[in-house]
């Protein structure tokens, strides 16, 4: 079955060449992109949607969520609104009615968030665990992420749980924690912060991961400078996420990460060589949290690969909006559109590993549209990818593609 998608005002790719295409159509052919080019050249297909001049992008690829939860903080939000901080403590009331809720609920809760960002334009999701913090609890939210995202990070270090001695759940979560895990991640995360996890600890539990085969990411710099976005660049993560409070010598360490790269890259559609560490930038997460918004200008100036994501979770982003976050990074950390945009498609699948594929053996790149890519793309109801902070808070998401597959849009 192929699908003709014409009438295409600009085409966003996010290629390497970074290509925006007008008058412009798209095939997709099961679940791959087939074709793509001036809309006059455009080869018949099984079916033909008129995309009526509106605006085609590649689906959000959302690299930062933690969707595995039960229960509500608008109390602590409302403290925060007025005038408390945001602190670490507050994951264990999460924890709580999370270990409360069935598999059924949960994964029944988990679905419906899924299901909220896909209906806006996100086509590729990552999740955590992370509001287990039991053995019991950290594998049954692996294996609940698992069925409902696609890509699934293990976060049993992200606050010693009430009762326990930080040596010693550390140990647990280097150890049978990470065993039970093990079967459902691709990922493993540490909250490396003041109230969180220290920097031997963390840097005990990347290592641990690590060994056990697992990619690395890590939550840095959230709070306050620290040894965060240092540790990940040491430990080769393949991502920082959170970077608001930044040294001078961490973005050095972060733009030398990239400096084996090449983003042009050989094939012509993703980029070569050794990668480095993407900075993920949260600003959903800073704005709900009244933190200074990350440096993402001067990230992207100094060299280092960028991705934004929503860090859709109860206590610091209740949000599934990527184009929220698209939007923020615009107005107020002084991206250009093209690079927003290409920051929550190309950069959130660089920070997965997914920015490449291999058209062969169906392991398709997302994030970007090009030939032999996953076929996930984002119509907007506008004429061109700028309306995105043109017209802030205006839902924007006319059609969705998953793999190739129309998603309902609410
Ligand atoms: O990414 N910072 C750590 N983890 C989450 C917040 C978790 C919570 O407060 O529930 C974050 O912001």
């Amino acid at each position: 079955m192929s699908t003709l998608i014409t009438n295409i005002a600009e085409l966003m790719t996010q290629d390497a060449e970074h290509r925006v295409l007008r008058d412009a159509a798209v095939v997709i052919e099961g679940e791959r992109i087939s074709w793509l080019g001036p809309a006059a050249d455009a080869p018949a297909a099984d079916e033909r949607v008129d995309a009526g001049g509106r605006a085609l992008l590649p689906g959000w690829v959302d690299s930062h969520t933690h969707l595995i939860f039960a229960g509500d903080r608008t109390a602590e939000f409302e403290a925060r609104m007025a005038g408390e901080s945001y602190s670490a403590g507050g994951i264990a009331v999460t924890t709580g009615a999370t270990r409360s809720t069935s598999d059924f609920d949960l994964t029944r809760l988990a679905m419906g968030r899924v299901a909220e960002a896909v209906s806006q334009g996100t086509t590729y999701l990552e999740t955590k665990t992370g509001y287990g913090l039991d053995l019991e609890n950290e594998a049954r939210s692996a294996r609940i992420a698992s069925t409902v995202a696609d890509e699934v990070t293990y976060l049993g270090a992200h606050l010693v749980p009430a009762g326990m001695d930080a040596e010693e759940y550390t140990e647990l979560v280097c150890g049978p924690m990470l065993t039970a895990v093990r079967p459902y991640v691709r990922w493993a995360d540490v909250f490396c912060e003041q109230g969180a996890f220290n920097e031997d600890q963390s840097r005990r539990v990347l290592l641990a991961c690590k060994a056990a085969g697992l990619g690395l990411r890590v939550h840095g710099n959230q709070l306050g400078e620290g040894p965060g976005v240092r540790l990940a660049v040491e430990v080769g993560a393949a991502s920082v996420d959170h970077v608001n409070y930044l040294s001078a010598s961490d973005v050095d360490a972060l733009a030398g990460s990239w400096s084996g790269w090449d983003a042009a890259g050989g094939s012509g559609t993703s980029g070569s060589g050794q990668r480095g560490t993407v900075a993920t930038c949260l600003p959903a997460c800073d704005l709900s949290t009244r933190q200074p918004l990350a440096p993402g200008r001067e990230l992207l100036d100094a060299g280092v690969q960028l991705a934004l994501a929503s860090n859709c979770n109860p206590g610091t982003s209740y949000t599934s909006s990527m184009a929220f976050c698209v939007t923020t990074a615009v107005l107020q950390m002084r991206l250009s559109v093209h690079e927003a945009v290409r920051a929550a498609t190309y950069g959130g699948a660089l920070a997965l590993g997914r920015e490449s594929g291999n058209d062969v053996d169906g392991e398709r790149a997302v994030g970007s549209i090009a030939v032999g890519h996953r076929a996930d793309l984002h119509l907007l109801n506008a004429p061109s990818a700028t309306h995105l902070a043109y017209r802030p808070g205006i839902p924007l998401t006319h059609a969705v593609w998953r793999a190739g597959v129309a998603q309902p849009v609410r």
